[in-house]
């Protein structure tokens, strides 16, 4: 089978990581991929919204599946382009169609959808220019931290956690009247602040059944101790230790089987991965956040956990023969420490030469913005590479990942030393 997949980071590497270890594959192809899918597929230098581009690929290259890594193509309609294509409706696109990908696409919808199935999640109003007299009297009903969020897609910037209510409502203003993050904030979401520890939880669904896959945590703060900038994960793990087997139920009981459910209940079409953002408050589940894609890092810990052969897994969603597929998972623990270049999630130096990636000991490198210069592999990102290993547990996963970390080298190199502090 000759596939395509989208996407140009550590989660794309990774898929194409575990693809390549397939027997049924013939043909890998990445648009635009990175340095590291270079070593194992060819890389077409096309965007990911180039949908025109990626119609051409396809029939040239005779591709017979689609594997959409990150979710702007699929809010953007990707898969939808496909099924509207003569040519192309053919070949399965692994990824919603655009209507079920509002779910990330739009937090107001996402919460309508939790809402409407009954999903527990915190309560929530939403508002516009039209109304944000009414979004200032919401906010002083409420008790800080006061959490504001962009309802469209702002690039993982779009939520504001504030613990000041004059700035709360100064910051309304400014993402509706003053378009802090353009059209994205035209709508903001307003909800209550939820104090818990964060998972995450992945479904794959075919649109009929669905498998459960791997937890996994990550780091978002650049900063130890989880302090500073956002950025777009610093590092994962997977399991996450304190998912106990009665929360997992309680997630799949409340959360896992209504959203899929819900899916088929208002027709929104998906065949792809859910993520699911949670936060445990006391022992309870409640849904942070839908996205229609894997999570990066998280992917470079909960991929390398199936050992399925993932062309199987990926036919028997484009079929909708997902229930006959038995999940095999690696009880293994698998960390992900990433690599990023310094100075970000603020402006950054590229183009520095990375050494020592190649000679590592029971550890995974899986690239993330790195790209070939003069037949050398060289930084071309914020986040440079993801270091995965397995352990019995974190701890011992870490290890290995740290000790592989100490033989690499690129001009600035920075990386969080405490993935796991938390647990
Ligand atoms: P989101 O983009 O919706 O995942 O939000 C980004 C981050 O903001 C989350 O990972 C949480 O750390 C935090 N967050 C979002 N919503 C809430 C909430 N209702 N209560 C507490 N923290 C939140
Ligand atoms: N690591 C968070 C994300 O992929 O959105």
């Amino acid at each position: 089978m000759n596939i395509l997949i989208l996407g140009a980071g550590g989660r794309e590497h990774t898929l194409a990581w575990k693809l390549h270890q397939s027997p049924k594959l013939t043909k890998l192809l990445v648009a635009p991929g990175n340095a590291g899918t270079a070593e194992i597929a060819k890389n077409i230098p096309i965007g990911v919204n180039d949908f025109d581009g990626i119609k051409r690929v396809v029939l040239e290259e005779a591709v017979e599946m689609v594997v959409v890594g990150p979710e702007d193509p699929l809010v953007n309609g990707v898969h939808d382009f496909f099924l509207n294509d003569i040519e192309l409706k053919h070949i399965p696109v692994i990824g919603p169609e655009k209507a079920a990908a509002e779910l990330e696409g739009s937090k107001e919808f996402a919460k309508k959808f939790m809402m409407r199935h009954n999903i527990p999640t915190a309560a929530y109003q939403s508002f516009t220019t039209e109304n944000l007299e009414e979004g200032y009297t919401f906010l002083d009903s409420l008790k800080p931290p006061y959490v504001l969020k962009a309802d469209g897609l702002a690039a993982g910037k779009g939520v504001l956690i504030l613990d000041n209510l004059e700035e709360a409502k100064e910051e309304l203003r400014t993402m509706l009247v003053d378009a802090k993050f353009g059209n994205a904030s035209a709508t903001v979401v307003i909800e209550e602040f939820l104090a818990g520890i964060e998972l995450s939880v992945f479904v794959l669904t075919d649109g009929k059944g669905y498998k459960v896959l791997p937890t996994a945590k990550d780091y978002k703060r650049i900063g130890e101790g989880d302090a500073g900038l956002n950025t777009g994960g610093m590092g994962a793990i997977s399991p996450v230790p304190f998912a106990d087997q009665d929360f997992m139920d309680k997630i799949h009981q409340r959360v896992v089987i209504p959203t899929v459910e819900g899916l088929k209940k208002d027709d929104l079409p998906y065949k792809g991965f859910i993520f699911i953002g949670l936060i445990k408050v006391d022992n309870d589940p409640f849904v942070i956040e839908y996205n229609v894609r894997l999570g990066d890092p998280e992917t470079e810990v909960v991929i390398p956990r199936i050992k399925n052969d993932l062309v199987d897994v990926f036919q028997a969603v484009a079929n909708q023969t997902l229930d006959s597929i038995d999940l095999q998972l690696d009880e293994r623990t698998a960390t992900a420490v990433m690599l990023v270049s310094g100075g970000y999630p603020e402006a950054y130096e590229k183009g520095k030469e990375i050494t020592g990636y190649d000679s590592l000991d029971d550890s995974l490198a899986f690239h993330a913005g790195t790209t070939l210069k003069d037949g050398k592999v060289v930084t071309n990102g914020g986040r440079v590479m993801a270091i995965t290993s397995f352990g019995n547990d974190f701890k011992e996963a870490l290890k290995k990942s740290y000790k592989n970390i100490d033989k690499l080298h690129f001009d600035r190199m920075n990386y969080r030393k405490d993935i796991g502090f938390d647990l």
